[in-house]
């Protein structure tokens, strides 16, 4: 697999904006990895839910298990695992070569990995970045249930992420904290409490 190392955590700069404006202590994250790190230093609790589709997905979840096994011992950081099925793994080949396929066929499937991850909750924050390529159909479920949410790479690849599905709902702004070539955009519920006011009277 080729990984992109040097994007990979483009986001960080828009999530250091996104704690300056908001309380931000418990985060479920969608796809683990170096980025894991940043979230558990500036949270309370972090989930991260690891989507296994790919053998490299069961490396990966090994890796990072051992590098944040002190925050797992102590109850800081929960990974959860989940092994997907042969017909979502198709879904996301196909996602891979920029066709959507039928929501039918999958959203049963997310649905179930949602209800996991929000076993553990509530959460304060929401990040799709995961690697399987449903990105798009998790924000939407994750409205009015995370009260912020975000995604990576939202800039790129609309076919394969599906990033014209996201039907934001009327109580949701779509924000844009900081600019960047991959892209990261929030969806914030309007009635978030802010920090003292936020930055720049926003
Ligand atoms: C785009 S990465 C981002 C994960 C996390 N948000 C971060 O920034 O560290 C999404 C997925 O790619 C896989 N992955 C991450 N880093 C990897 C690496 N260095 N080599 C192979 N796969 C990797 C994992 O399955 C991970 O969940």
């Amino acid at each position: 697999m080729a990984f992109d190392i040097i994007n990979a955590q483009s986001y960080i700069p828009s999530f250091i904006e996104a704690y300056t404006r908001y309380n931000i202590s418990k985060i479920l994250e969608f796809g683990e990895g170096d980025g894991t790190r940043f979230f558990l230093d500036n949270s309370d609790f972090v989930c991260s839910v690891e989507v296994i589709a790919y053998s490299y997905h069961k490396e990966w979840l090994d890796k990072c298990s051992s590098m944040y096994k002190n925050e797992k011992s102590n109850g800081k950081w929960m990974q959860v695992p989940f092994i997907c099925s042969e017909e979502l793994v198709n879904v996301d080949q196909m996602c891979q070569k920029g066709v959507q396929s039928d929501l039918t066929l999958y959203t049963k499937e997310l649905q179930l990995i949602l209800e996991k991850a929000l076993s553990y909750g509530p959460y304060d924050l929401a990040f799709v970045d995961y690697g399987i390529h449903l990105r798009a159909d998790m924000v939407n479920m994750l409205f009015n249930k995370v009260s912020i949410i975000a995604a990576h790479d939202t800039n790129v690849s609309p076919n394969m992420y599906g990033w014209d599905r996201i039907v934001v709902p009327p109580n949701y702004s779509k924000i844009t904290f900081m600019e960047e070539y991959l892209g990261t955009t929030f969806w914030v519920k309007n009635d978030t409490n802010l920090i003292s006011g936020g930055l720049n009277g926003f």
